[in-house]
C-alpha cells in the first residue's frame, strides 16, 4: 500500500498496545489466582476455581478462586486483626500509604491500562485515559481526607471493617472509589470484585503489598454472588458496600436487615440525555458518543435516554447517525477504536434480545456500520428511534451500546419524560440558555446533572442515585460520611423491653364533675381528622390513670397521611427563610402552652414536674437550633480538576416516615420531625405509643405557626404495626425508626420495594438531651440528599 493511498482513504491502521507486560504477569502467577488475605495470596481450601475469560477473543484468561465461607471468614478476620492498627496509625500515617497506592498506580499506569482492557474487552483508550488515572486520583484525593480526617471529620470514627462488593464495568475505577474512602477513614476492607473481571484488583493487591500497605488493610476476595452473599452474611462485617444491580442491591438489604451493618448501594440507572432545540446541537451530538458510547454503554449512569425537543429532532437524528457512521468497533487494546467488547457472552445475549424487544414493540433500529470482528462478544452502537416511553426499553436499563430516542415539547413535558423512571442515577441538560438548564436541573429526580456535559466523574464531587438507583454517595466530603459513624453514638446501651401496659384504674369522681373528655384525633392534611375505623385507645399513667384516648391509626389512615404529605410538595422548594421563619414560630407556640404540655409529660411518664419542664424547654431550644439550621445547613462547591465546578446541593428526600421513641416522647418527636422539616421534607409520625398526648397536644402548635397542610402529619396507634405500613408504602422515600430492635429490623426488610433510605437505631438507647448526639449536623445529613450538578464554568 502506498502513502498516496493512505493519503487518499485516510483509513486507520491497527495500532495495537503492547500487552507483554501484562501477559508476564499472568505467566508468573501459572494464571491461576488465589484469594489475597493477610498480605499474601492463598490458595482456595476448597480448590475451586472460575474462569476468566477474554471477551474480545473467548480464549481463557486465567482461573480465579472461588471464595467459601472459610476463606470469607479468614479475610474478615484479617481486617478485623489490622483494623485497631491501621487507627492508631493516625490520619498522616495512612495519608502516606494511600498516597504511596496512588502514586503506585501511576507507576504501573501502562500495566493497569493494559491488563483491564485485556480482562474486560473496554478501549486501551478509555482504561489509560480514564480508569487509571481517576482510580489514581482518588487515592491522591483521599490521602487528603486521611490527613485532615482528625480536624475536618473530629466527631465521626471508622465504622470498622467494610465489605465492599463491586461489578464488572469499571474494576479497577470502582474498587479505587470503594476502597480510597474506606481506608482513609481508618476502616480496612474485604472487597469482592466481579467474578468476570478480577484480575486488577489482585494485580493491585499485589503491587498495593508491595508497596508497604499493611497486611490485612485490603483483602481481596475472588468469586461470584454466592461469595458475595457470604460476605454480607459475614457477622464480623460492620458494613457493606455495594455496587451492581438493583436486583442484587435488594437482596443485599434485606439479609443485612436488623444486622446492624450499615449500607451503601449504588445501582442502575435509565438515565434521560435531554437536548433543547436551544442546543449546540454538535455538542450534543458528541455528548450522546460519550453518554452511551463510552464503555460499550455499560455504565451504571450512562445517558441511555435521549430526550429531544420536536423542533430539532429530525435535525438531531441526522447528524448523530452521520456521527455513528464513524464509529469504530474492534480490539481492545487497538489505539484508534470507540468501543470494543462487551464483557460476556451473557451480556451479549442480554442486549440483543432487549434490542429485539424493542424492535417489536415498535422502534425503529439504526446500527453503526462499523465493521464488527467475527468472534469475541461484540455488538454495535444502536439506536433505537421512536420509542414509546412505556416500551420495556425505555424502562429496563440495557447496560450496552443502545440508545433509546423519544420526543417532547415542552420543558414541563422534558422534566415529567426524564423522572418517569424508578431510577434515579444521572441526568443531562442540553441548553445553550442557562436560564432554561438551571431550571430544568434541581426539577430532576437525580444524584448527578451534567449540565451541556456527560459522564464527568471526579473524586471531589459525591456520585450516587435517588430511588431505586441507590442511597449513599462516593467522593466529596459526602462520600467520606458514608465511611465514619458518630463518636456521640459508640456505646449505646440497648433499650430494656417495655413493660406491658399498667391495668386501668377506676377513676371515678363519684358525684363531683369529672374532668372534661378528652379525646384526640390524627393530624393529617393539616386538619384533625376521626380514624379511619373509628376506634380509640386509651392513654393511662403509669399508675393505670385514664388520661384521655387516642385515635387508633390503620393503614387507610396511614395512606391518606402519605397522600397529604405527597400534596404538600411545595414545602421542599419553600426558601430556607421561610422554614427557619416556621420553626423558630414553632418553638414560640410552643413556649406559650409549655406549662399544660409539661404536666401532660409529667401525668403520662410519671417524672417530676421539673424534668417535665426540662423537656418541654429542651424541645423549645431544639426547634431554635433546626430554625437556625435550616438556612445554614448548605451544600457546597467543588471544584474538580475539569473545565466546571459542581453545585452539591441539599436536597430533600421526600416524604418520610417517623417512628418516635417512647423516652422523652416530646422531645424525641421533636428532635426527629424538626431536622426533617427543616430541610424541606414532609413527615408521618407515629409518636410513642406509650405517650402520645404529647405529640397530640402538639397539634395546635402546628395549627397556630403557618405550617403548611400536609407538612406534619400524625397518626397515632400501635407503632410497629403503622411502622411497617410505612416501610412497605411505594411512595414513601425514607425511614427512620426510633423504638425497639423488631422494629428496626422489620422496617429495613420491608423497606425493599422502592429501596427507600432508612435510618433506624436497633433497639439502642439515645439521650435525647445530649446535643452532640442528637441534635444538628448527625440527623440533619440524613434529612437531605446529595445531588451534584455539573456547570461549565471559567476557561
Ligand atoms: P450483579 O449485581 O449480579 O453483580 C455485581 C456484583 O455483585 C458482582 O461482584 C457479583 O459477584 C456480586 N453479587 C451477585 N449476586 C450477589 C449476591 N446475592 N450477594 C452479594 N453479591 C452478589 O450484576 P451482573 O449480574 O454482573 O449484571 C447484571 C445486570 O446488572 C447488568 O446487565 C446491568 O443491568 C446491571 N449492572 C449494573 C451495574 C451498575 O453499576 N449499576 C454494574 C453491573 C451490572
Amino acid at each position: 500500500m502506498s502513502v498516496a493511498h493512505y493519503y487518499e482513504t485516510m483509513e486507520y491502521g491497527p495500532a495495537l498496545e503492547a500487552d507483554g507486560e501484562a501477559r508476564a504477569w499472568l505467566k508468573r502467577h501459572g494464571a491461576v489466582f488465589g484469594h489475597f488475605i493477610g498480605g499474601k495470596f492463598v490458595a482456595p481450601h476448597s480448590g475451586k476455581h472460575l474462569t476468566t475469560i477474554e471477551p474480545a477473543t473467548g480464549k481463557t484468561l486465567a482461573r480465579i478462586a472461588q471464595g467459601s465461607a472459610a476463606e470469607v471468614e479468614a479475610a474478615v478476620s484479617a481486617a478485623r486483626t489490622a483494623q485497631p492498627l491501621w487507627v492508631k496509625l493516625g490520619g498522616h500515617g495512612r495519608a502516606r500509604h494511600l498516597y504511596a497506592l496512588a502514586r503506585m498506580l501511576q507507576r504501573h499506569a501502562r500495566l493497569f491500562a493494559v491488563l483491564e482492557a485485556i480482562d474486560n474487552g473496554k478501549p486501551i483508550r478509555e482504561t489509560r485515559d480514564l480508569d487509571v488515572p481517576l482510580a489514581a486520583r482518588h487515592f491522591l484525593y483521599h490521602a487528603g481526607w486521611a490527613q485532615l480526617q482528625e480536624r475536618e471529620f473530629a466527631d465521626q470514627v471508622p465504622i470498622g471493617v467494610i465489605g465492599q462488593i463491586i461489578p464488572w464495568n469499571f474494576p479497577l475505577l470502582m474498587l479505587a472509589w470503594k476502597i480510597a474512602p474506606a481506608l482513609a477513614a481508618g476502616n480496612t476492607v474485604v472487597l469482592k470484585p466481579a467474578e468476570f473481571t478480577s484480575l486488577t484488583a489482585l494485580l493491585f493487591a499485589e503491587l498495593a503489598a508491595e508497596a508497604g500497605l499493611p497486611p490485612g488493610v485490603l483483602n481481596v476476595l475472588t468469586g461470584d454472588g454466592a461469595t458475595g452473599a457470604l460476605l454480607v452474611e459475614n457477622p464480623g462485617v460492620d458494613k457493606i458496600a455495594f455496587t451492581g444491580s438493583t436486583e442484587v442491591g435488594r437482596l443485599i438489604r434485606q439479609s443485612t436487615a436488623g444486622s446492624g451493618k450499615s449500607l451503601t448501594l449504588e445501582l442502575g440507572g435509565k438515565s434521560p440525555f435531554i437536548v433543547f432545540d436551544d442546543a449546540d446541537i454538535d455538542g450534543a451530538v458528541e455528548g450522546v458518543v460519550d453518554a452511551i458510547w463510552f464503555n460499550q454503554g455499560q455504565v451504571c449512569c450512562a445517558g441511555s435516554r435521549l430526550l429531544l425537543q420536536e423542533g430539532i429532532a429530525d435535525t438531531f437524528r441526522g447528524r448523530l447517525i452521520r456521527r455513528m457512521e464513524t464509529l469504530r468497533v474492534g480490539m481492545p487494546l487497538d489505539k484508534a477504536i470507540d468501543m470494543g467488547a462487551v464483557v460476556a457472552p451473557v451480556q451479549l445475549e442480554r442486549i440483543k434480545s432487549l434490542v429485539e424487544t424493542g424492535v417489536r414493540e415498535g422502534a425503529e433500529k439504526y446500527q453503526a456500520p462499523a465493521a464488527i470482528p467475527a468472534e469475541g462478544c461484540f455488538y454495535p452502537p444502536t439506536l433505537l428511534w421512536n420509542v414509546h416511553p412505556s416500551s420495556t426499553v425505555a424502562i429496563e436499563e440495557i447496560f450496552g451500546p443502545v440508545l433509546v430516542a423519544m420526543t417532547f415539547r415542552t420543558p414541563d413535558e422534558a422534566v415529567m419524560l426524564a423522572n418517569n423512571t424508578r431510577y434515579g442515577l444521572a441526568a443531562s441538560v442540553w441548553s445553550e440558555t442557562i436560564g432554561l438548564a438551571l431550571d430544568i436541573a434541581p426539577k430532576l429526580l437525580a444524584g448527578v446533572v451534567w449540565v451541556n456535559a456527560t459522564n464527568l466523574f471526579d473524586a471531589s464531587v459525591g456520585f450516587g442515585g435517588y430511588r431505586e438507583s441507590g442511597f449513599g454517595r462516593e467522593g466529596g466530603r459526602e462520600g467520606m460520611h458514608e465511611y465514619l459513624k458518630p463518636k456521640a453514638w459508640s456505646g449505646r446501651k440497648a433499650r430494656a423491653k417495655a413493660l406491658p401496659p399498667p391495668a386501668p384504674t377506676a377513676d371515678s369522681a363519684g358525684f363531683g364533675v369529672p374532668p372534661i373528655d378528652r379525646t384526640a384525633k390524627l393530624f393529617v392534611g393539616g386538619k384533625q381528622v376521626r380514624p379511619d375505623g373509628n376506634y380509640s385507645r386509651a392513654v393511662l399513667s403509669p399508675k393505670g390513670r385514664h388520661l384521655g384516648e387516642v385515635g387508633e391509626g390503620n393503614r387507610k389512615d396511614i395512606r391518606n397521611a402519605v397522600a397529604a404529605a405527597r400534596a404538600a410538595e411545595p414545602w421542599a422548594r419553600a426558601t430556607a427563610h421561610n422554614r427557619a421563619q416556621i420553626l423558630y414560630y414553632l418553638a414560640e407556640n410552643l413556649s406559650a402552652r409549655r406549662d399544660e404540655v409539661a404536666l401532660r409529660i409529667a401525668d403520662m411518664t410519671g417524672v417530676p414536674g421539673a424534668k417535665a419542664r426540662a423537656e418541654v424547654g429542651a424541645s423549645i431550644e431544639r426547634l431554635f437550633s433546626y430554625g437556625a439550621w435550616a438556612d445554614k445547613f448548605e451544600g457546597n462547591v467543588h471544584t474538580p480538576p475539569l473545565r466546571g465546578v459542581a453545585l452539591a446541593m441539599h436536597e430533600p428526600i421526600g416524604v418520610v416516615g417517623v417512628a418516635c421513641p417512647d423516652e422523652a416522647p416530646l422531645l424525641g418527636f421533636v428532635s426527629l420531625v424538626a431536622p426533617l422539616i427543616a430541610m424541606g421534607n414532609r413527615v408521618v409520625v407515629v409518636p410513642s405509643e406509650r405517650h402520645p398526648l404529647a405529640a397530640t397536644d402538639f397539634y395546635q402548635v402546628l395549627e397556630t405557626s403557618d405550617v403548611p397542610a400536609g407538612v406534619v402529619n400524625i397518626v397515632t396507634g400501635s407503632r410497629d404495626d403503622l411502622v411497617n405500613v410505612l416501610a412497605e408504602h411505594d411512595d414513601v422515600d425514607a425511614l427512620w425508626v426510633f423504638g425497639s430492635q423488631e422494629a428496626s429490623a422489620s422496617a429495613e426488610r420491608l423497606s425493599t420495594g422502592n429501596l427507600k433510605r432508612t435510618l433506624v437505631d436497633h433497639g439502642l438507647l439515645l439521650d435525647w438531651y445530649d446535643r452532640t448526639a442528637c441534635e444538628g449536623p448527625i440527623l440533619l445529613r440524613h434529612a437531605v440528599q446529595v445531588k451534584n450538578i455539573w456547570i461549565p464554568y471559567g476557561d
